[in-house]
């Protein structure tokens, strides 16, 4: 009896161990599944390109309210439209060359559907600036990994008062007459209606990581 019990001993021994590693191999598979890849940057990297992402978007602002405040007084808003396709403006395109940095603006209402059509994690960035602004949040920047060599950038872009003479509501601040000229230069465009302080898009930048490191 003891000789034919001993096997099954060890076979029932075995197969516990069997069991063991396939619950261990499936809790494993079951956690990398939970985190995914984490976009998460170190506390410290991440306010270093906190810091970095605002100084570039507070010089870009400075250049295009300029020109722009510049051509509406010099030709009205035919000729100033030029200037908030902000890539039209060399000073800009020499600054993010300059940093190693791509720099564009992206809104769920837009006026250039060519070029500024968010990405996914562009429009999930969008919506919840959006929602934090309807719950009267403060929005805070945001920079975080796209993958282990590249940092994405997000600020959100609020209307000021000079923004609404062309992105403002027809027939009040914006003007029927110049809304005509934007109607002809953009056929499909939606960037209109803002009231003061409105969420009227992001900054969305791309950051390579090493150069900071
Ligand atoms: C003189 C008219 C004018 C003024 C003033 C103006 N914009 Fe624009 N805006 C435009 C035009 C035209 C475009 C489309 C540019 C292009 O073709 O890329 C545009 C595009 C944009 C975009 C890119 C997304 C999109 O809709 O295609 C953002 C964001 C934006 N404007 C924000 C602003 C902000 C913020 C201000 C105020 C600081 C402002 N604009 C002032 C005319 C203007």
């Amino acid at each position: 009896m003891g000789g034919r019990c001993l096997p099954m001993l060890k076979q029932i021994a075995l197969m516990k161990i069997k069991l063991f590693f396939l619950f261990a191999l499936s809790l494993a598979i079951w956690a990398g599944c939970q985190t995914g890849p984490s976009r998460e940057l170190p506390p410290e990297e991440r306010e270093q390109y906190l810091r970095k992402g605002q100084d570039i978007t507070k010089d870009v602002a400075v250049i295009m309210s300029t020109a722009l405040t510049k051509s509406l007084n010099d030709g009205g808003v035919g000729r100033a439209a030029q200037y908030c396709s902000f890539m039209a403006i060399p000073l800009i395109d020499t600054l993010a060359v300059r940093s190693g940095v791509s720099i564009r603006r992206t809104s769920t209402k837009l006026r250039n559907a060519k070029n500024d059509t968010p990405t996914e994690r562009e429009l999930a960035v969008l919506n919840q600036y959006a929602q934090q602004k309807a719950a009267g949040q403060e929005l805070q920047p945001i920079a975080e990994l796209i993958d282990p060599q590249t940092v994405a950038y997000y600020q959100p872009i609020l209307v000021q008062p000079l923004c609404l003479n062309c992105h403002g509501i027809p027939g009040e601040t914006l003007t029927d007459a110049d809304y005509d000229v934007i109607k002809y230069l953009y056929p499909q465009d939606e960037a209109i209606g803002y009231n003061l302080d409105d969420l009227r898009g992001i900054w969305s930048m791309t950051m390579p990581r090493k150069q900071i490191q």
